[in-house]
């Protein structure tokens, strides 16, 4: 697990520029979130590294008049490994440096020492003080657009090796304790380095590739999350662009527009901020719109009991005569459709939609085939309001007033003003509940395993919705 969090989250939280594609979805960490990043890092690596197996060694020694002996150092046990106080700072362009200082590392073990006539063993025990590492990370994104993590440089120093040996013989191993203190260091420094990378490569990097690069959301669409470029690292944060667009599952088409700038606020209280871009949506719109399923039926057994004005010619005759006269007592059935994509416009303290709806009214002849009757064109102010909870962006629409002229007739000219009522209705009591019902299931946000966010705000802003959170590594 170590390092999985660090990186994870930075990585998946981030936010870049790379060049001339704008992100529909950006990720910021800020140093707060790269802070919380760090203590959950070194405190799995600090586990990590508490399991580190030594070798037993083993040297020879030389006294006058006693001659050459040998000793060995084997069953050696980390009891302690403490990284007191850690620090990471981001490195423009793409790198993360990550400094520890103080550890400290306490072990012990078993002991013997043979010179022809002396033959002893005991125990020692051994603190390392002063232990300090860097690490250099460098971020980058791979072919899939998942981010990607590596170590580029690390280096380790201690700075103190005290031996402490205990047993009848352990005068003699005291003689050499300074050499016995080196060779410990040695063999500590040169491993430290490598289970810290050990770490990056098999906990971090693959808690990265977590990251949902597509999620699916219907039979119809998905939303691809992947990196448009490598994370970009600033002296203040990471960012990570994502490409946060909707995309057909079934044909893929480029999107006819793009994704405008997202230019975040300064805005440090909180670990992670998310730019959502107007694109985010709009790519949403525009492909449930291609893939006709922005077509809704209205038919009369759709409408509650209590509301008078049934779906059918006799209800209309009343209001527009020639219905009943040239199609006598039919059910009727109404297609709503949206004609074009409609766009979201997101403004400070704003969310408006201005969508066009067509409106044609079909006659249901007894051989079920259907007669046109007319064509409306209604449009209408949607306010939009957007939620997130932990996982997921969550839509509603609510609309106001709705403006109906006559695209065509086949039962004759009558005045669109005899309709307003039942179109209202139909429009705000069937269609809409029907939009909100999908737009509440929600969206599904792009979080790496083990992240929980919290503390979540929302805030319109020019173009793109600025969602701020903390993050909790679980
Ligand atoms: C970071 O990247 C920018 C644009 O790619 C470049 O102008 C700048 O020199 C880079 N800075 C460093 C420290 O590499
Ligand atoms: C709506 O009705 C039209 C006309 O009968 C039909 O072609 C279409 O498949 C229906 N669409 C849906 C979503 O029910
Ligand atoms: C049409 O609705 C009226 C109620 O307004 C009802 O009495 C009539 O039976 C309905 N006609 C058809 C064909 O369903
Ligand atoms: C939001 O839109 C409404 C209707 O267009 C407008 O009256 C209001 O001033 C707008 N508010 C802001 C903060 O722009
Ligand atoms: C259904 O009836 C109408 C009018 O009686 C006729 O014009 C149409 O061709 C018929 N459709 C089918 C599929 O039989
Ligand atoms: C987030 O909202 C979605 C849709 O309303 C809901 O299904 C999900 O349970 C919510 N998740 C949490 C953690 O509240």
């Amino acid at each position: 697990m170590a390092w999985r969090l660090t990186v994870a989250f930075m990585v998946a939280a981030c936010v870049a520029h790379a060049g001339a594609t704008n992100p529909g979805f950006v990720v910021r960490v800020t140093s707060k979130g790269l802070d919380y990043a760090r203590q959950v890092g070194v405190t799995i690596l600090q586990k990590e590294l508490s399991t580190i197996k030594l070798p037993d060694f083993s040297g020879t020694f030389h006294i006058k008049h006693l001659g050459k002996g040998h000793y060995s150092f084997h069953d050696l046990l980390i009891r302690q490994f403490l990284l007191p106080s850690s620090q990471i700072v981001p490195v423009p362009n793409a790198s993360l440096k990550l400094s520890i200082s103080n550890g400290f590392i306490q072990l012990d073990g078993q002991w013997q020492a043979k010179k022809s006539f002396i033959k002893d063993h005991g125990s020692f025990d051994l603190k390392v003080e002063g232990l300090s590492v860097t690490v250099s990370l460098a971020l980058g994104s791979d072919g899939s657009g998942r981010p990607t993590i590596s170590t580029t440089s690390c280096s380790n120093h201690i700075a103190n090796v005290r031996v402490h040996i205990s047993g009848k013989a352990s005068w003699l191993l005291d003689l050499f304790h300074k050499k016995i203190e080196a060779e410990f260091r040695n063999v500590m420094e040169g491993k430290i380095c490598s289970i810290v990378s050990e770490s990056i490569k098999t906990k971090l990097q693959p808690s990265l590739q977590t990251l949902p690069v597509t999620a699916k959301i219907d039979h119809i669409a998905g939303i691809d999350y992947s990196l448009v470029g490598p994370p970009t690292a600033t002296a203040e944060s990471i960012d990570v662009n994502l490409k946060g667009e909707f995309f057909d599952l079934a044909h893929r088409s480029p999107v006819p527009f793009s994704p405008p700038a997202v230019a975040f606020p300064v805005d440090h209280n909180l670990m992670l901020y998310c730019g959502v871009s107007d694109y985010f949506f709009n790519t949403a719109s525009f492909v449930y719109q291609a893939a006709g399923a922005l077509i809704f039926n209205v038919t009369d057994d759709m409408i509650p009991k209590d509301f008078q004005m049934r779906l059918n010619t006799s209800t209309f005759g009343t209001l527009i005569p020639q219905v009943q006269k040239m199609f006598p007592n039919m059910l009727m059935k109404l297609m709503m459709s949206s004609p074009s994509a409609p766009f979201l416009k997101i403004t400070p303290g704003n969310l408006t939609v201005t969508p066009t709806l067509d409106i044609q009214a079909f006659a249901l002849l007894p051989n079920s085939s259907l007669a046109p009757l007319f064509l409306l064109s209604v449009t209408t102010g949607v306010t939009a309001k957007i939620a997130v909870n932990s996982t997921r962006i969550i839509g509603n629409l609510a609309l106001s007033r709705l403006l109906m002229t006559l695209k065509h007739s086949d039962v004759g000219t009558f005045s669109v003003a005899v309709l307003d009522v039942a179109v209202n209705y139909y429009v705000s009591h069937i269609l809409l509940p029907e939009i909100n019902d999908k737009l509440g299931r929600g969206y599904p946000l792009p979080v790496l395993d083990h992240l929980v966010l919290t503390d979540l705000i929302l805030k319109p802003q020019q173009d793109f919705l600025q969602l701020g959170a903390n993050v909790n590594y679980g």
